[in-house]
Protein backbone atom coordinates (compact mmCIF):
# COMPACT_ATOMS: atom_id res chain seq x y z
CA UNK A 1 0.00 0.00 0.00
CA UNK A 2 2.59 2.21 0.93
CA UNK A 3 4.20 1.81 -2.70
CA UNK A 4 1.07 2.60 -4.30
CA UNK A 5 0.63 5.65 -2.14
CA UNK A 6 3.95 6.88 -3.15
CA UNK A 7 3.20 6.32 -6.95
CA UNK A 8 -0.15 8.17 -7.05
CA UNK A 9 0.96 10.81 -5.25
CA UNK A 10 3.83 10.81 -7.82
CA UNK A 11 1.20 10.90 -10.85
CA UNK A 12 -0.81 13.53 -8.96
CA UNK A 13 1.77 15.66 -9.36
CA UNK A 14 2.98 15.28 -12.38
CA UNK A 15 -0.90 15.61 -13.88
CA UNK A 16 -0.95 18.67 -11.66
CA UNK A 17 2.71 20.55 -13.76
CA UNK A 18 0.80 19.72 -16.98
CA UNK A 19 -2.36 21.46 -16.24
CA UNK A 20 -0.86 23.94 -14.92
CA UNK A 21 0.84 24.87 -17.80
CA UNK A 22 -1.86 24.46 -19.62
CA UNK A 23 -3.94 26.40 -17.91
CA UNK A 24 -1.62 29.23 -17.78
CA UNK A 25 -1.12 29.22 -21.53
CA UNK A 26 -4.47 30.04 -22.27
CA UNK A 27 -4.24 33.11 -20.55
CA UNK A 28 -1.15 34.44 -21.64
CA UNK A 29 -2.14 37.66 -24.05
CA UNK A 30 -2.29 37.34 -28.06
CA UNK A 31 0.30 38.78 -30.03
CA UNK A 32 -2.54 41.05 -31.38
CA UNK A 33 -3.55 42.26 -27.89
CA UNK A 34 0.30 43.18 -26.95
CA UNK A 35 0.50 44.34 -30.83
CA UNK A 36 -2.62 47.04 -30.38
CA UNK A 37 -1.22 48.48 -26.52
CA UNK A 38 2.02 49.22 -28.14
CA UNK A 39 0.29 51.11 -30.68
CA UNK A 40 -1.52 52.64 -27.82
CA UNK A 41 1.88 53.31 -25.82
CA UNK A 42 2.84 55.25 -28.89
CA UNK A 43 -0.49 57.16 -29.73
CA UNK A 44 0.23 58.28 -26.15
CA UNK A 45 3.58 58.99 -26.46
CA UNK A 46 3.11 61.00 -29.52
CA UNK A 47 0.12 63.09 -27.71
CA UNK A 48 2.57 63.90 -24.26
CA UNK A 49 5.16 65.09 -26.58
CA UNK A 50 2.92 68.23 -27.79
CA UNK A 51 2.84 69.19 -24.30
CA UNK A 52 6.72 68.14 -23.01
CA UNK A 53 8.81 67.18 -26.50
CA UNK A 54 11.23 65.86 -24.40
CA UNK A 55 9.40 63.05 -23.12
CA UNK A 56 9.43 59.29 -23.19
CA UNK A 57 6.50 56.90 -22.34
CA UNK A 58 7.31 53.54 -20.82
CA UNK A 59 5.53 50.03 -19.66
CA UNK A 60 6.12 49.12 -16.49
CA UNK A 61 4.19 46.38 -14.17
CA UNK A 62 3.14 43.12 -15.78
CA UNK A 63 3.14 44.64 -19.47
CA UNK A 64 7.08 44.81 -19.29
CA UNK A 65 7.95 42.03 -16.39
CA UNK A 66 6.61 38.95 -18.30
CA UNK A 67 3.54 38.03 -15.98
CA UNK A 68 1.25 39.40 -17.94
CA UNK A 69 -2.59 38.17 -18.11
CA UNK A 70 -4.83 38.40 -20.90
CA UNK A 71 -6.47 41.93 -20.59
CA UNK A 72 -4.26 42.92 -18.23
CA UNK A 73 -3.84 46.65 -17.59
CA UNK A 74 -1.32 48.80 -19.06
CA UNK A 75 0.99 50.75 -16.73
CA UNK A 76 2.59 53.80 -18.03
CA UNK A 77 5.28 56.05 -16.79
CA UNK A 78 6.40 59.16 -18.52
CA UNK A 79 10.21 60.27 -18.22
CA UNK A 80 11.16 64.01 -19.08
CA UNK A 81 14.59 64.01 -19.25
CA UNK A 82 14.54 68.15 -19.72
CA UNK A 83 15.29 69.97 -17.07
CA UNK A 84 12.74 72.66 -17.04
CA UNK A 85 9.43 70.61 -17.14
CA UNK A 86 5.99 71.18 -15.75
CA UNK A 87 4.83 70.00 -12.11
CA UNK A 88 3.19 66.68 -12.44
CA UNK A 89 0.24 68.18 -11.18
CA UNK A 90 -0.14 70.46 -14.26
CA UNK A 91 1.19 67.97 -16.72
CA UNK A 92 -1.90 65.53 -15.16
CA UNK A 93 -4.85 68.18 -15.66
CA UNK A 94 -3.24 68.73 -19.13
CA UNK A 95 -2.57 66.03 -20.60
CA UNK A 96 -6.27 64.83 -19.21
CA UNK A 97 -7.61 68.00 -21.07
CA UNK A 98 -5.30 67.07 -24.58
CA UNK A 99 -6.58 63.48 -24.01
CA UNK A 100 -10.65 64.19 -23.88
CA UNK A 101 -9.99 66.21 -26.91
CA UNK A 102 -8.17 63.81 -29.44
CA UNK A 103 -8.85 60.63 -27.97
CA UNK A 104 -11.73 58.02 -27.72
CA UNK A 105 -10.52 56.87 -24.47
CA UNK A 106 -12.61 57.79 -20.79
CA UNK A 107 -10.01 60.19 -19.28
CA UNK A 108 -9.94 60.34 -15.56
CA UNK A 109 -6.84 62.97 -14.33
CA UNK A 110 -6.23 62.39 -10.51
CA UNK A 111 -3.72 65.76 -10.22
CA UNK A 112 -4.09 65.62 -6.25
CA UNK A 113 -3.64 61.75 -5.69
CA UNK A 114 -0.45 61.10 -3.62
CA UNK A 115 0.78 59.59 -6.80
CA UNK A 116 -0.78 61.93 -9.78
CA UNK A 117 -1.57 60.13 -12.71
CA UNK A 118 -4.49 59.84 -15.61
CA UNK A 119 -6.58 56.73 -15.64
CA UNK A 120 -7.66 55.83 -19.25
CA UNK A 121 -10.23 53.51 -20.45
CA UNK A 122 -10.95 52.48 -23.99
CA UNK A 123 -14.33 50.63 -24.81
CA UNK A 124 -14.47 47.07 -26.21
CA UNK A 125 -13.80 46.75 -29.77
CA UNK A 126 -13.75 43.99 -32.94
CA UNK A 127 -9.80 44.02 -32.28
CA UNK A 128 -9.87 44.12 -28.54
CA UNK A 129 -12.91 42.65 -26.81
CA UNK A 130 -12.19 43.64 -23.42
CA UNK A 131 -11.62 47.39 -23.96
CA UNK A 132 -8.33 48.65 -22.53
CA UNK A 133 -7.34 50.04 -19.27
CA UNK A 134 -4.45 52.16 -18.26
CA UNK A 135 -2.65 54.46 -15.80
CA UNK A 136 -0.18 57.24 -16.81
CA UNK A 137 1.91 58.14 -14.16
CA UNK A 138 5.17 60.36 -14.20
CA UNK A 139 8.89 60.08 -13.05
CA UNK A 140 8.40 56.56 -10.94
CA UNK A 141 12.19 55.45 -11.94
CA UNK A 142 11.99 52.75 -8.88
CA UNK A 143 8.76 51.13 -10.29
CA UNK A 144 10.95 50.65 -14.16
CA UNK A 145 13.51 49.12 -11.68
CA UNK A 146 11.54 46.48 -9.28
CA UNK A 147 9.78 45.91 -12.85
CA UNK A 148 13.41 44.88 -14.89
CA UNK A 149 13.94 42.96 -11.38
CA UNK A 150 10.89 40.65 -11.56
CA UNK A 151 11.36 40.40 -15.29
CA UNK A 152 15.45 39.19 -14.74
CA UNK A 153 13.98 37.01 -12.12
CA UNK A 154 11.20 35.52 -14.23
CA UNK A 155 13.92 35.04 -17.50
CA UNK A 156 16.20 32.84 -14.66
CA UNK A 157 13.87 30.03 -14.86
CA UNK A 158 10.82 30.84 -17.14
CA UNK A 159 8.85 27.58 -17.11
CA UNK A 160 8.82 27.15 -13.04
CA UNK A 161 8.98 31.20 -12.32
CA UNK A 162 6.16 32.87 -14.59
CA UNK A 163 4.25 29.17 -14.32
CA UNK A 164 3.78 29.84 -10.27
CA UNK A 165 3.29 33.64 -10.44
CA UNK A 166 0.86 33.59 -13.54
CA UNK A 167 -1.09 30.77 -11.51
CA UNK A 168 -1.05 32.50 -8.36
CA UNK A 169 -2.60 35.95 -10.09
CA UNK A 170 -5.32 34.26 -11.35
CA UNK A 171 -6.10 32.37 -8.18
CA UNK A 172 -6.11 35.46 -5.97
CA UNK A 173 -8.09 37.41 -8.24
CA UNK A 174 -10.90 34.55 -8.68
CA UNK A 175 -10.80 34.18 -5.05
CA UNK A 176 -10.94 37.55 -4.73
CA UNK A 177 -7.81 38.50 -2.40
CA UNK A 178 -6.63 40.80 -5.31
CA UNK A 179 -7.44 44.40 -4.29
CA UNK A 180 -4.99 46.58 -1.76
CA UNK A 181 -8.43 49.11 -1.91
CA UNK A 182 -10.31 46.04 -0.72
CA UNK A 183 -6.98 45.36 2.50
CA UNK A 184 -5.89 42.83 0.23
CA UNK A 185 -2.66 42.27 -1.37
CA UNK A 186 -1.59 43.65 -4.85
CA UNK A 187 -0.26 41.24 -8.09
CA UNK A 188 3.15 42.91 -6.89
CA UNK A 189 3.00 41.74 -3.67
CA UNK A 190 2.10 38.51 -4.06
CA UNK A 191 5.00 37.98 -7.00
CA UNK A 192 7.36 39.25 -4.33
CA UNK A 193 5.77 36.61 -2.47
CA UNK A 194 7.22 33.67 -4.71
CA UNK A 195 10.31 35.11 -5.17
CA UNK A 196 11.37 35.06 -1.65
CA UNK A 197 9.99 31.72 -1.37
CA UNK A 198 12.30 30.28 -4.34
CA UNK A 199 14.82 32.56 -3.00
CA UNK A 200 15.01 32.20 0.55
CA UNK A 201 12.77 29.07 1.86
CA UNK A 202 13.46 26.60 -1.17
CA UNK A 203 16.94 24.58 0.01
CA UNK A 204 17.72 24.14 -2.46
CA UNK A 205 17.27 27.55 -3.82
CA UNK A 206 14.72 27.77 -7.12
CA UNK A 207 16.57 31.33 -7.57
CA UNK A 208 19.86 33.39 -6.45
CA UNK A 209 19.64 36.22 -5.22
CA UNK A 210 20.19 39.12 -7.56
CA UNK A 211 20.91 41.70 -5.40
CA UNK A 212 23.46 40.11 -3.35
CA UNK A 213 25.51 38.57 -6.30
CA UNK A 214 29.05 39.69 -7.00
CA UNK A 215 28.87 42.32 -9.65
CA UNK A 216 31.10 41.90 -12.61
CA UNK A 217 33.02 45.51 -12.26
CA UNK A 218 33.05 47.82 -9.04
CA UNK A 219 29.95 50.12 -9.06
CA UNK A 220 29.39 53.33 -9.03
CA UNK A 221 27.27 54.52 -6.69
CA UNK A 222 25.85 57.52 -8.86
CA UNK A 223 24.33 55.29 -11.15
CA UNK A 224 22.51 52.56 -9.53
CA UNK A 225 20.84 55.34 -6.74
CA UNK A 226 17.41 56.57 -7.67
CA UNK A 227 15.85 59.08 -4.68
CA UNK A 228 18.29 58.00 -2.77
CA UNK A 229 17.96 54.28 -2.84
CA UNK A 230 20.47 51.66 -3.80
CA UNK A 231 18.86 49.95 -7.09
CA UNK A 232 21.78 47.54 -7.59
CA UNK A 233 21.44 44.01 -9.08
CA UNK A 234 23.24 41.36 -10.82
CA UNK A 235 21.20 41.88 -14.65
CA UNK A 236 23.31 40.21 -16.69
CA UNK A 237 20.96 36.90 -17.28
CA UNK A 238 23.23 35.46 -20.41
CA UNK A 239 26.04 35.46 -17.92
CA UNK A 240 24.26 34.05 -15.43
CA UNK A 241 22.64 31.37 -17.02
CA UNK A 242 26.44 30.34 -17.77
CA UNK A 243 27.84 30.63 -14.27
CA UNK A 244 24.70 29.25 -11.65
CA UNK A 245 21.77 26.58 -12.09
CA UNK A 246 19.87 25.72 -9.49
CA UNK A 247 19.90 22.26 -8.51
CA UNK A 248 16.16 22.59 -7.05
CA UNK A 249 14.80 20.07 -9.52
CA UNK A 250 11.30 20.03 -8.12
CA UNK A 251 8.50 20.40 -10.30
CA UNK A 252 5.89 23.18 -10.76
CA UNK A 253 3.48 21.48 -8.76
CA UNK A 254 6.06 20.39 -6.06
CA UNK A 255 6.39 24.01 -5.54
CA UNK A 256 3.16 25.64 -5.68
CA UNK A 257 1.93 22.71 -2.92
CA UNK A 258 4.99 23.81 -0.89
CA UNK A 259 4.31 27.58 -1.19
CA UNK A 260 0.44 27.14 -0.20
CA UNK A 261 1.62 25.18 3.00
CA UNK A 262 4.47 27.75 3.74
CA UNK A 263 2.34 30.84 3.49
CA UNK A 264 -0.28 28.71 5.38
CA UNK A 265 1.63 27.33 8.49
CA UNK A 266 5.03 28.41 8.24
CA UNK A 267 5.85 31.98 7.69
CA UNK A 268 6.20 34.29 10.81
CA UNK A 269 3.39 36.65 10.34
CA UNK A 270 3.97 38.53 13.35
CA UNK A 271 7.17 39.09 13.46
CA UNK A 272 8.51 38.77 10.64
CA UNK A 273 9.27 40.93 7.28
CA UNK A 274 9.84 38.82 3.78
CA UNK A 275 12.92 40.35 2.16
CA UNK A 276 14.12 38.91 -1.45
CA UNK A 277 16.75 41.34 -0.65
CA UNK A 278 17.96 40.41 2.88
CA UNK A 279 15.91 37.01 3.57
CA UNK A 280 13.59 36.81 6.45
CA UNK A 281 13.68 40.42 8.61
CA UNK A 282 11.99 41.20 12.11
CA UNK A 283 9.19 43.89 11.88
CA UNK A 284 10.83 45.49 15.23
CA UNK A 285 14.49 45.77 13.20
CA UNK A 286 12.60 48.02 10.65
CA UNK A 287 10.10 49.58 13.15
CA UNK A 288 6.87 48.13 11.60
CA UNK A 289 6.32 46.03 14.76
CA UNK A 290 2.49 45.60 15.88
CA UNK A 291 1.99 48.11 18.73
CA UNK A 292 -0.68 46.15 20.45
CA UNK A 293 -0.70 48.33 23.95
CA UNK A 294 -1.73 51.84 22.35
CA UNK A 295 -5.14 52.34 20.77
CA UNK A 296 -2.86 55.43 19.95
CA UNK A 297 -1.21 53.69 17.36
CA UNK A 298 -4.08 51.45 15.56
CA UNK A 299 -3.73 53.46 12.72
CA UNK A 300 0.29 51.89 12.08
CA UNK A 301 -0.65 48.67 13.49
CA UNK A 302 -3.35 48.15 10.94
CA UNK A 303 -0.30 48.94 8.27
CA UNK A 304 2.08 46.51 9.38
CA UNK A 305 -0.20 43.25 9.70
CA UNK A 306 1.46 41.52 6.69
CA UNK A 307 5.11 43.01 6.07
CA UNK A 308 6.62 42.89 2.56
CA UNK A 309 9.66 44.83 2.07
CA UNK A 310 10.15 46.53 -1.16
CA UNK A 311 13.11 45.03 -2.86
CA UNK A 312 14.31 48.50 -3.26
CA UNK A 313 12.62 51.41 -0.98
CA UNK A 314 13.34 50.01 1.60
CA UNK A 315 11.58 51.85 4.26
CA UNK A 316 8.36 50.35 2.14
CA UNK A 317 5.61 47.90 3.19
CA UNK A 318 4.53 46.63 -0.03
CA UNK A 319 1.70 44.87 1.85
CA UNK A 320 0.63 47.70 3.92
CA UNK A 321 -2.79 47.79 2.31
CA UNK A 322 -3.98 44.74 4.32
CA UNK A 323 -5.48 45.08 6.96
CA UNK A 324 -6.61 42.53 9.76
CA UNK A 325 -9.71 40.89 8.12
CA UNK A 326 -7.70 40.58 4.57
CA UNK A 327 -4.77 39.15 6.09
CA UNK A 328 -7.36 36.65 8.05
CA UNK A 329 -9.15 36.04 3.94
CA UNK A 330 -5.67 35.77 2.68
CA UNK A 331 -4.20 33.18 5.14
CA UNK A 332 -7.37 31.43 4.90
CA UNK A 333 -7.04 30.93 1.17
CA UNK A 334 -3.92 29.77 1.29
CA UNK A 335 -5.21 26.88 3.43
CA UNK A 336 -8.13 26.27 1.48
CA UNK A 337 -5.39 26.08 -1.25
CA UNK A 338 -3.25 23.91 0.96
CA UNK A 339 -6.17 21.25 1.88
CA UNK A 340 -7.94 20.89 -2.11
CA UNK A 341 -4.20 19.85 -3.34
CA UNK A 342 -3.81 17.68 -0.12
CA UNK A 343 -7.12 16.04 -0.89
CA UNK A 344 -5.52 14.84 -4.61
CA UNK A 345 -8.69 14.27 -5.95
CA UNK A 346 -8.32 11.86 -9.29
CA UNK A 347 -7.39 14.14 -11.63
CA UNK A 348 -5.57 17.15 -11.62
CA UNK A 349 -7.70 19.01 -13.38
CA UNK A 350 -10.68 19.15 -11.15
CA UNK A 351 -7.77 20.10 -8.24
CA UNK A 352 -7.17 23.29 -10.17
CA UNK A 353 -10.82 23.73 -11.17
CA UNK A 354 -12.13 23.65 -7.45
CA UNK A 355 -9.10 26.05 -5.94
CA UNK A 356 -10.10 28.69 -8.66
CA UNK A 357 -13.20 27.96 -8.46
N1 LIG B 1 4.09 48.80 -7.83
C1 LIG B 1 4.84 49.31 -6.80
N2 LIG B 1 4.38 49.25 -5.52
C2 LIG B 1 3.17 48.69 -5.24
C3 LIG B 1 2.39 48.16 -6.26
C4 LIG B 1 2.88 48.23 -7.56
O1 LIG B 1 5.95 49.80 -7.05
N3 LIG B 1 2.73 48.64 -3.98
C5 LIG B 1 4.59 48.88 -9.21
C6 LIG B 1 5.55 47.75 -9.56
O2 LIG B 1 6.50 48.24 -10.48
C7 LIG B 1 4.66 46.75 -10.25
C8 LIG B 1 3.68 47.67 -10.96
O3 LIG B 1 3.51 48.79 -10.10
O4 LIG B 1 5.39 45.94 -11.16
C9 LIG B 1 2.34 47.05 -11.23
O5 LIG B 1 1.78 46.52 -10.05
P1 LIG B 1 0.54 45.54 -10.07
O6 LIG B 1 -0.54 46.13 -10.89
O7 LIG B 1 0.27 45.14 -8.67
O8 LIG B 1 1.14 44.27 -10.80
P2 LIG B 1 0.93 43.73 -12.25
O9 LIG B 1 2.05 42.73 -12.48
O10 LIG B 1 0.83 44.84 -13.22
O11 LIG B 1 -0.41 42.90 -12.11
P3 LIG B 1 -1.83 43.04 -12.79
O12 LIG B 1 -1.73 42.23 -14.05
O13 LIG B 1 -2.73 42.43 -11.76
O14 LIG B 1 -2.09 44.50 -13.02
MG1 LIG C 1 -0.78 46.19 -13.49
Amino acid sequence: PMQRRHTSKQRFVADLSQCLFDFVIQLLPTTEELAVKEDVRKLLERLIRTLEPESRLLSFGSTANGFSLRNSDMDLCCLIDSKERLAATDLVTMLGDLLERETKFHVKPLPHARIPIVKLSLDPSPGLPLGIACDIGFENRLALENTRLLMCYAMIDPTRVRTMVLFLKVWSKRRKINSPYKGTLSSYGYVLLVIYFLVHVKNPPVLPNLQQMPPLRPISPEDTLLGGYNTWFFDDIDLLRQRWHSDNTETVAELLIDFFRYYSRDFLYNTGVASIRAGLLKKESKGWQNDLSSGRFNDARERNRLCIEDPFELDYNVARCVTKDGLYTIRGEFMRATRVLASRPDRAIVALAELCE
